[in-house]
């Protein structure tokens, strides 16, 4: 990591939640829930978006149900192609916020407001304007694991599936970038674009805790397993990938490889996507600090496990958690967000 370029910036303080428990229900119990939110779904004209991290029960529901598994930028984008009234959105909370920015005249639930993300929490947006206004020739490039608020106060919004491009992109057009707020993410942009950025220094609880020489360790272990690594982790982590790229890449590499056993660096929720994907290969989890033993999210997002089925049928029973946006602060954060889609758009013609 390229010290110099950190914002020199005390973080503010926040709880991360305690390790979630994941579904503790016997199969007989997960289905008649099951059963149950899908009946909810038919009356509320609503349609599940989960990401990749949350609990197998709700991806799998999601899949049946005509929603989408997905990774930040595709949760995004789903949402307003579709035409449900109600978004259930099973993420954490920056992902429902995008959700609402996007499709004001939806409504917008998620099962859980209190999940949030570590990169938001450690970017309030006084503090970050504040950092911004002091360079006023920088282009602001924020993270989409941010607020509504931080939105609004950026010119891009980027996603880990686009981030590079975005960024290769300002670089070629001389433009200087202040970056937020996920510095490992950042200073691995940086690295491969050789852009010129100041970097928010907050971090990803569950990627941080990733550890290199344990990895090294590890690799020595499985000679033949690719390591597929999501660039929220540190750089020494990162050094040692043969795939770095957001959850959708990773997905995409363990069904597209040829290898048979795969080593990987992000939340491990992750797995049921890629074991669908190719059910006959290996996935190994990377070492994370402690090993197991002491590590405070142990590839597991603690935010991402407040989501279950039971909390996801009472939201829809009784139309709770709400996602609320202003309409005013909705009109300024979909300008970065729509930049940055209609950016993917153009890539992809
Ligand atoms: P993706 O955009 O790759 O889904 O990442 C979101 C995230 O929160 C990773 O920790
Ligand atoms: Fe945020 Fe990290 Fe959880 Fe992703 S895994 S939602 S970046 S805390």
């Amino acid at each position: 990591m390229e010290k110099d370029n950190l914002a020199p910036i005390t973080l503010p303080q926040f709880a991360i939640p305690d390790h979630q428990t994941h579904n503790q229900m016997s199969p007989a119990e997960t289905a008649t829930l099951k059963r149950e939110i899908k009946s909810l779904l038919q009356r509320n004209n609503g349609v599940l978006v989960a990401h990749y991290y949350t609990d197998k029960e709700l991806q799998d529901l999601a899949d049946e149900t005509g929603g989408c598994v997905a990774d930040s930028l595709e949760m995004a984008r789903f949402g307003m192609n579709h035409p449900a009234d109600t978004l259930i959105v099973a993420g954490v909370k920056f992902m429902g916020e995008t959700s609402k920015i996007l499709n004001n005249e939806k409504r917008v639930l998620m099962p859980d407001l209190n999940a949030t993300c570590s990169l938001d929490e450690g970017c309030p947006v006084d503090q970050f304007s504040a950092f911004c206004d002091q360079y006023p020739d920088h282009e602001v490039v924020v993270y989409a694991n941010t607020s509504a608020e931080v939105k609004a106060r950026s010119d891009w919004v980027v996603t880990s599936g686009i981030a590079l491009d975005i960024v290769k992109h300002l670089a070629a057009s001389g433009k200087k970038i202040i970056w937020g707020p996920d510095k490992h993410l950042g200073s691995y942009v940086q690295r491969e674009t050789g852009a010129q950025m100041i970097l928010w220094p907050g971090s990803c609880v569950v990627h941080e805790e990733f550890r290199s020489v344990a990895l090294e360790r590890y690799r020595k272990l499985h000679p033949g397993a690719a390591v597929l690594v999501h660039p929220e982790s540190p750089e020494s982590v990162i050094a040692q990938a043969d795939v770095i790229g957001s959850t959708t890449a990773l997905i995409k590499a363990v069904a597209e490889l040829d290898n048979q056993e795969f080593i990987i660096a992000t939340d491990k929720g992750i797995f049921n996507k890629m074991q669908q994907v190719a059910p006959d290969k290996t996935l190994l989890e990377a070492p994370t600090i402690g090993e197991g033993a002491t590590c405070q999210s142990c590839a597991s997002c603690p935010w991402m496990g407040m989501n279950t089925l039971t909390k996801l049928r009472d939201t829809l029973a009784h139309g709770l958690n709400e996602i609320v946006v202003s309409a005013s602060l909705a009109e300024k954060a979909r300008v970065p967000i729509k930049r940055m889609i209609d950016f993917a758009e153009s890539l992809k013609k």
